[in-house]
């Protein structure tokens, strides 16, 4: 057989597995997952995170260094031939097996026992060594998943013409308007020592938040751009979404109106959702089994059907009439709650809705407004079990209507001065939204938390 040895001379497990050009003699290296005697014969399964699955290499005869561990790294060589058993075409006829790192079973006076030995352990006990939980099924697939997920991501907006912006992280303006910002400064924390010439930037400084504003102005440049990068919110709140690190991508495109918008973020979602059926059936099958059970069902309808969309004003009036089901009273002008998105998703459409013309005092303040005086022309996207999977909206394009509301909430200072030069020279209408990686990561494999979706999460109080 002729495998693709490109790089480091051994093949990788998923290149084993799909080759159809004949058996012979390979030499694979990885870890091992389970062993298993059996008089003469040794069964030992090694993986090496290309793909879900293993390769099982028999040992018929041929000897097995004592004492071989869950974990430990090996290099097998042998002849790839078809196997017996089921649920795998092939198999390795060990002929011989090196140990390349041993992972101790017990504890050893200068080693402690491998942690995860065992088949299962909890999410939580995993979250505690991000630097060991990508060797399980679970945080391997996810990790997988990921990866084609950014792929596709690249590829979406390849292929409609927007062009990959990189914006700032280090930033001197807020872009929500929500304060929740990290800040980043040279300065010694006690304060005892005032670093010379002041801070780095000689003003105040934060992590970003979203790029959107920057993004806006390269819209205004190249006519359509995405970002996809690091974003940082200081949020204290504790849920199974939120992170204090996240990854988000946000697409702007000049001349888009909010319905174009709309049309963009349904393409975007079922598009990735197809190539994760398509290109991680194996991964998904096992997330349907083990962890979210129909998921792979659900991606496939979402594909299909088309998302239900529904005004704010609209979205009120069907809560209102389920009022005694929510701990949150709705009412017109109050934020949507977790169990209110949850509600519209799951009871009303049964599917993923987006809500649009929110109330402006609830929505940022670059939002274009509509002609009411009260809502703007916001959307958002909820999902099942998730709630907001993304939000976006038409930009107020107008500088006169823009200036003015961003003095009624005192944003009237110079750090936004660039952003009204936008709407000063060659003002265009324009639209964006902004995705959080990872609750599409948690929409797609069925994880219930967020922290288990990035491989070192970040959240307050946590920072393994
Ligand atoms: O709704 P958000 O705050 O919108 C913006 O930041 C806009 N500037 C986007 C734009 O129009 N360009 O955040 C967008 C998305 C949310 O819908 C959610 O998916 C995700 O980012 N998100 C978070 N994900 C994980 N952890 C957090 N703390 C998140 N905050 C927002
Ligand atoms: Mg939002």
């Amino acid at each position: 057989m002729v495998l693709m040895v490109r790089y480091g001379m051994f093949p990788l497990i998923k290149e084993i597995l799909a080759a159809k050009d004949g058996f012979g003699e390979i030499c694979v290296r990885g870890w091992v997952k389970t062993k298993r005697d059996m008089k003469n014969l040794v069964f030992i399964e090694i993986n090496d995170g290309s793909c879900f699955s293993g390769l099982q290499c028999t040992f018929d005869g041929v000897p097995v260094p004592a004492g071989l561990s869950t974990g430990s790294s090996v290099e097998i060589t042998g002849r790839l031939v078809p196997s017996p058993s089921q649920g795998q075409a092939v198999e390795l006829a060990a002929a011989a097996i090196t140990v390349l790192g041993g992972a101790p079973a017990e504890d050893t006076p200068s080693i402690k026992a491998y942690p995860l030995q065992k088949k299962r352990h909890s999410l939580e006990f995993l979250r505690e060594m991000p630097h060991l939980r990508g060797r399980t099924n679970t945080i391997a697939a996810v990790m997988r998943v990921r990866s084609a997920m950014a792929f596709g991501v690249h590829r979406f907006f390849r292929e409609r013409g927007f062009q990959y912006l990189h914006t700032p992280i280090i930033t001197g303006s807020d872009a929500e308007g929500a304060g929740a910002m990290f800040r980043v400064t040279t300065q010694d924390p006690g304060g005892t020592k005032p670093e010379r010439g002041g801070d780095f930037f000689g003003r105040e400084s934060f992590l970003t938040v979203s790029g959107q504003l920057e993004a806006e102005a390269y819209a205004a440049a190249l006519s359509r751009v995405y970002t996809f990068a690091p974003a940082f919110r200081a949020e204290h709140s504790n849920t199974a979404r939120h992170l204090a690190e996240f990854w988000m991508i946000e697409p702007e495109a000049a001349f888009f109106t909010l319905s174009d918008n709309m049309a963009l973020a349904e393409d975007f979602l079922k598009t990735l959702f197809s190539a994760a059926l398509e290109e991680c059936e194996e991964d998904l099958g096992f997330f349907d089994t083990h962890i979210e059970k129909g998921i792979v069902g659900t991606l496939k309808s979402v594909t299909e059907s088309a998302f239900t969309r529904m005004t704010y004003t609209e979205a009120i009036a069907e809560l209102e009439k389920a009022a005694s089901s929510f701990a949150y009273k709705p009412y017109w002008g109050c934020d949507l709650q977790s169990e209110h998105e949850k509600y519209l998703t799951e009871k009303t459409a049964g599917g993923p809705v987006i809500v649009t013309d929110y109330p402006k005092e609830i929505k940022a303040f670059y939002m274009k407004q509509n002609g009411d005086g009260k809502t703007v022309k916001a959307m958002d996207v909820l999902v099942p079990r998730l709630g907001e999977i993304i939000g976006g909206s038409e930009r107020e394009e107008n500088l006169d209507v823009l200036a003015a509301r961003m003095a009624e909430l005192g944003m009237n200072d110079e750090s936004y001065d660039w952003y009204l030069d936008l709407r000063r020279y060659g003002s265009v209408p324009h639209s964006g939204f902004g995705m959080g990686f990872e609750r599409l990561i948690q929409y797609v494999t069925g994880m219930a938390n967020i922290r288990d979706v990035i491989p070192y999460p970040r959240a307050a109080g946590q920072l393994y």
